[in-house]
């Protein structure tokens, strides 16, 4: 059955869960349709996308599903918060259509999938390097919830950069007609990128998690120097730091995530991604080396 969360409110999204259900509000919808594909707890660096489909198709869609294919451990996914009925009043108040929130059973009724989508080399890096397998199972499900919404616009966040870069090359490779938009990095006004993971940091973590920041900023501001400079701009933020683990610092040619060599000049990625106390945060920013800084979404 159909529900709304607000019967109460005729602004509030129609709420799927089963796929029948999905197929037909979806044939309902007027054209474009926008998908914003989410796994719940959401905030305002996910309405952001929300608004951004909004601008650009007639009706918006938002999936809400914790995707266990993608958790390395069982730890990390029974950790993720769950907090729908919230979901479903930010996403009214953002004037969305139609939010489909499937059970596992519903998204993989025969259990895990035996046809998975490969990311190749691009998803063994970086993240993918911390993760094995992470972008595998982001990407089988991101084809599915695809196949099952049939966007005209696909929406992802340029936080996850590298999630971003997959999704639109399996887009291409894999020719499945949707046009994805990347949005610019949501933070907070102490810099911090709005992250459903940020509530799980303790109050005197904050301070400490507002250094990946500041870092990617000492970064961005040596751009005109090079690589070097770049590198050891942020590198210094972050070795002047106590209470934060780096996983990685790299600075990488945002098409194929190859790091950026001595004397490099153009477009290029800062990635971080460090732990602070058990919470394991990510954020990046897009420079010009050599040139003046890009669209690098830090602006709070
Ligand atoms: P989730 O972490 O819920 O993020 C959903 C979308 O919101 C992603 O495109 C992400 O990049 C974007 N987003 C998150 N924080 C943001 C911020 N501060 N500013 C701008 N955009 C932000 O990413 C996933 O879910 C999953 O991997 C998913 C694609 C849904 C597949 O399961």
């Amino acid at each position: 059955m159909t529900e709304r969360p607000e019967p109460d409110d005729p602004a509030g999204p129609v709420l799927v869960r089963t796929r029948a259900e999905l197929v037909r509000a979806r044939a309902a919808l007027p054209g474009p349709v926008a998908v914003v594909m989410t796994m719940g707890a959401l905030h305002v660096g996910h309405a952001a996308l929300v608004d951004e489909a909004r601008r650009r198709a007639a009706s918006v869609l938002v999936t809400v599903f914790l995707n266990p294919l993608q958790f390395g451990e069982d730890a990390d996914l029974s950790a993720y918060p769950r907090t729908l009925d919230a979901d479903l009043a930010l996403l009214g108040e953002h004037g969305v259509e139609l939010v489909f929130a499937p059970g596992v059973d519903d998204v993989y009724p025969g259990g895990p999938p035996s046809v998975t989508v490969s990311a190749g080399p691009l998803g063994d890096v970086l993240e993918g390097a911390a993760r094995p397998g992470h972008f595998d199972g982001v990407l089988t499900v991101v084809a599915k919830l695809v196949g099952l919404t049939r966007p005209d616009v696909l929406l992802f966040g340029r936080k996850d950069a590298q999630q971003l870069l997959l999704v639109t090359r399996m887009v291409a490779d894999l020719d499945l007609g949707v046009e994805v938009v990347g949005v610019p990095t949501v933070r907070d006004a102490d810099g911090l990128a709005l992250s459903s993971r940020n509530t799980h940091l303790r109050a005197e973590d904050r301070g400490v998690a507002t250094t990946l920041v500041t870092a990617l900023r000492a970064g961005a501001a040596a751009a005109t120097g090079g690589p070097g400079e770049v590198r050891a701009a942020a590198l210094g933020v972050l070795e002047a730091q106590e209470g934060l683990s780096v996983d990685y610092l790299a600075l990488a040619d945002p098409a194929t995530l190859a790091e950026v060599g001595h004397g490099a000049t153009g477009p290029a990625l800062l990635a971080v991604a460090a732990r602070v106390g058990a919470t394991r945060l990510i954020d990046n920013v897009e420079l010009v080396l050599g040139g003046a800084t890009g669209g690098d979404g830090t602006a709070s």
